[in-house]
């Protein structure tokens, strides 16, 4: 903390007020406003656009630069060097693995990675042709029913084992959400597989045959699972830090992630970018969705573009963008969705609109593209988003409920009725 401050002067009140102003290590310095309550004032901010909303050790984004740190690691370094296990003791603990601490921390996830069997009955609940983000809302939740022994948030060893089931448990409930969607027999882990042959195993292998997992598919799926594991304080990880400051138990937390991540301008992004991608249909109409990216009037937005934080490059979407062209010339496919995607590219950044608004690709601009080649259906785009992430909203759900914190509880400005008196239904008349 700084002994810094900001001096508001406040019309129609007499004394002026000090806010103390705190600097972090990378990044803006934040204004704490709690001494404005008790001068009868809140801030306002719709959007939360310019609101710190806690302090964090975990990932630092400067936006203007396109840079990403985890626990101060560059994401293009952990893309290429890294695996998404690895990062994922890196987010939780803070350093990286030694070669004995990451094997323990691999061998404690796949001791997790089964569900209770009575959570394949669970499925029938559901209609084959549900969303499988709608499934993972259900079933994750529903995990809190299962697993009574790690739901006291004071106890670490709770929080830790509630983790590692989380972690290793994700990739089995998504697989499963799937094979139910297609009729096929949930295929159990095998742990014998890294996490992301794991869980292209459980989604694409059956009974009646060993599976034959590609290394350039394990490849991809693994840097797709790191490149999504944490963002700062997004919209979903801060729904998980909000539904645990009221003490809720972490499979319920990150059951609110997930649904928080469904929505299209969030990690729905990458199921709407194919969407869109396919109703252009050709690079001839690329103009055409341009011109009503930009139209007020029009309601359609070109999915995948655009940051509230990166004012540049989003430095995952240039990884994805290699590993797009990685895995397409591997499997020597030749999607027109791929040129579609870097014919708008090029358009959108040259054209006036996108470069005042400094729209650019985001992370879920390629992804979509990597993972239909790799024969992923649309509809578990997000839910691969929600596996990836889970690491990320566990470290910021922890780092919480490790320190201080308050039940959050924002305020708000309101513009509604003063007080009035109740009327009696035969002296009403119709409002307007
Ligand atoms: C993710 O927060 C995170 O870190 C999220 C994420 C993570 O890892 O957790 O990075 C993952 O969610 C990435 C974003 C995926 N969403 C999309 O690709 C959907 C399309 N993008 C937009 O809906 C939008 O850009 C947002 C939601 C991402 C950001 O919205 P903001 O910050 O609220 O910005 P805004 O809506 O206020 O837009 C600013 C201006 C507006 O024009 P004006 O009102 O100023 O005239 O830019 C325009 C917008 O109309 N704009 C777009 C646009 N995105 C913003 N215009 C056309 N196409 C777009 N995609």
């Amino acid at each position: 903390m700084s002994d810094k401050k900001a001096t508001l002067k406040i019309d129609g009140i007499d004394e002026p007020i000090d806010l103390p102003i705190y600097s972090g290590t990378l990044g803006p310095d934040v204004l704490d406003v709690g001494g404005l309550t008790g001068k009868g004032l809140f801030t306002y901010d719709p959007g939360f656009v310019s609101t710190a909303s806690c302090e964090s050790q975990i990932t630092f984004i400067d936006g203007g630069k396109g840079v990403l740190l985890h626990r101060g690691y560059p994401i293009e370094q952990l893309a290429e060097h890294s695996d998404y296990l690895e990062t994922c003791y890196l987010l939780l603990y803070g350093e990286l693995p030694t070669a004995e601490q990451k094997a323990s921390f691999v061998g404690t996830v796949h001791k997790h990675t089964m569900v209770h069997e009575q959570i394949r009955t669970f499925f029938n609940g559901f209609r084959r042709d549900a969303h499988p983000m709608a499934i993972m809302c259900g079933v994750v939740g529903a995990l809190s029913a299962f697993y009574h022994d790690s739901l006291e948030i004071s106890d670490e060893h709770h929080r830790q084992i509630a983790a590692f089931r989380l972690i290793a448990k994700m990739p089995t409930l998504a697989a499963m959400s799937y094979k139910f969607s297609i009729g096929q027999p949930f295929m159990y882990p095998d742990n014998s597989l890294s996490y992301a042959e794991n869980f292209l195993h459980m989604m694409f292998g059956n009974p009646c045959e060993p599976s034959n997992i590609s290394p350039v598919l394990a490849t991809a799926m693994d840097r797709i699972f790191l490149l999504h594991a944490d963002h700062e304080q997004n919209a979903s990880t801060s729904t998980v830090r909000l539904a645990g400051s009221s003490g809720a138990n972490p499979f319920a937390c990150i059951a609110a992630g997930i649904a928080a991540l469904w929505g299209p301008s969030h990690g729905g992004a990458n199921e709407a970018v194919l969407e869109m991608l396919q109703e252009i249909g050709d690079v001839s109409r690329i103009d055409e969705f341009v011109e009503r990216a930009k139209d007020k009037n029009d309601p359609f937005r070109l999915m995948g573009f655009g940051h509230r934080v990166y004012k540049n490059f989003d430095p995952r979407a240039k990884v994805m963008k290699e590993s797009a062209d990685e895995v397409l010339a591997e499997l020597g496919i030749d999607d027109p969705m791929l040129e579609i995607a870097k014919r708008l590219e090029e358009i959108a950044l040259s054209d006036e609109y996108f470069i005042e608004k400094k729209l650019y690709p985001n992370v879920d601009f390629y992804s979509g593209i990597i993972l239909k080649a790799m024969g992923i259906p649309t509809s578990m785009f997000t839910v691969i988003f929600a596996v990836g992430r889970t690491v990320g909203w566990i470290a910021h759900w922890n780092e919480m409920i490790s320190g201080s914190y308050r039940i959050g509880r924002p305020r708000q400005l309101y513009t509604g009725y003063t007080q009035r008196d109740f009327t009696p239904l035969d002296q009403r008349k119709p409002a307007g």
